[in-house]
């Protein structure tokens, strides 16, 4: 079922009276069946977004669509939501079998019928073998697994997942995100997957919605949003290491440094910019820059290599065979890749 947010606000007053625009003016299409993640810095809005589609937050204005109903005012148990939060919040008395169980309790349905769907819905999230225990017998995985399963089994139309991978360790959380794309497939359903975590936003999402301070910054897919940031809070946010940053100009289709240090052509105009270089679009070349290394670290196939340029620390990730026994270095940007940025507005200048 496709979500549609439309010009969703939402300004919390605190009891001075001073206003927080926590989500403003949103206006954005989820497709049906999409897994689409929410991405932004802490207390950019993701939460509070969230939970005005499950109905939990009532918005200070705009509307949101499920298909071609007016949610904005239906009572939160009417949406058909399924909420999965960081801290898994299971009930620790019960069993995995009780906890999965749980949402089906107020509902008319048979007793053998639940049962059934609580094993279809363990089975899922391969948990089927563990429904006797009680969640301090599980792992952070299985217990996010758990909540999963109880998020599903009143098969809701939307699943709502709000950093719910943050509490896990480096090698689960890698395991548990591919887990969720396998799910988010077999089951189909319209997702949203919150999380400041840029590496898992772009893993996980067919689509990627970057928001700061409550206001939409791009909309697309996460290598697209990836190759062409639409500002420099976006080029910023996303990669790692992050996109290198310095003041510059351009003269004549030539783009300099602050030092007047040549980096590479743009058919731009004349004037200041923000200049934009990610690490993995340096290159080493005989006609390149040559360059004072301040350290290289050799992490195997890559290189990275840090060095300053105009009063900047600048990183560089070159192939390690191009500059491994080389007394000196001499890199060059990749023109293509030299992004321009507004040296006001910060917005890109293509
Ligand atoms: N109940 C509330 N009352 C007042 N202000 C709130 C309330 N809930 C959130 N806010 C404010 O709204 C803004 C957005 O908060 P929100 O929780 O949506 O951020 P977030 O993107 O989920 O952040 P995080 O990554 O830290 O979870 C923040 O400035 C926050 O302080
Ligand atoms: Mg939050």
């Amino acid at each position: 079922m496709e979500i549609r947010l439309q010009n969703l606000t939402k300004i919390f007053t605190d009891k001075a009276g001073k206003e927080t625009r926590a989500v403003d003016d949103l206006t954005v299409t989820i497709g049906s069946g999409k897994l689409i993640g929410l991405l932004g810095p802490s207390g950019c809005g993701k939460s509070t977004t969230l939970f005005m589609i499950a109905g939990l937050f009532k918005p200070s204005g705009g509307k949101i669509f499920f298909g071609d109903d007016d949610v904005t005012k239906l009572a939160a148990e009417k949406r058909g939501i399924g909420l999965v939060f960081q801290n898994y919040a299971l009930y620790p008395h019960m069993t995995v079998r009780q906890n999965i169980m749980f949402p089906l309790e107020n509902i008319n349905i048979k007793r053998t019928e639940a049962l059934e769907l609580v094993q279809e819905m363990a089975n899922l999230v391969d948990i089927g073998e563990l429904l006797d225990r009680k969640p301090a017998q599980l792992s952070g995985g299985q217990q996010q697994r758990v909540a999963i399963a109880r998020a599903l089994v009143k098969k809701p139309r939307v699943l709502l997942l709000d950093e719910p991978l943050s509490n896990l360790d480096a090698r689960l959380r890698l395991q548990t995100r591919e887990e969720i794309k396998r799910i988010q497939r077999e089951t189909g359903i319209t997702t949203i997957f919150v999380t400041h975590d840029q590496e898992e936003a772009m893993s996980i999402s067919d689509e990627m919605v970057v928001l700061n301070f409550g206001v939409q910054q791009q909309m697309d897919h996460p290598q697209e949003i990836y190759n062409n940031p639409n500002n420099l809070f976006v080029a910023k946010f996303l990669g790692n290491p992050p996109i290198n940053i310095l003041n510059g100009h351009v003269k004549n289709g030539k783009i300099y440094s602050d030092a007047d240090i040549l980096l590479g052509e743009k058919d731009v105009p004349d004037g200041e910019y923000t200049i934009g270089i990610r690490p993995e679009d340096f290159k080493a070349d005989p006609e390149g820059l040559e360059i004072n290394t301040i350290d290289l670290d050799h992490i195997g196939r890559d290189t990275l290599i840090r060095f300053e340029l105009s009063g900047v620390q600048i990183r560089a990730l070159v192939d390690s065979d191009s500059v491994q026994g080389h007394e000196t270095i001499r890199l060059k940007a990749k023109s293509k890749k030299i992004y321009l940025f507004d040296a006001e507005t910060g917005d890109v200048v293509q």
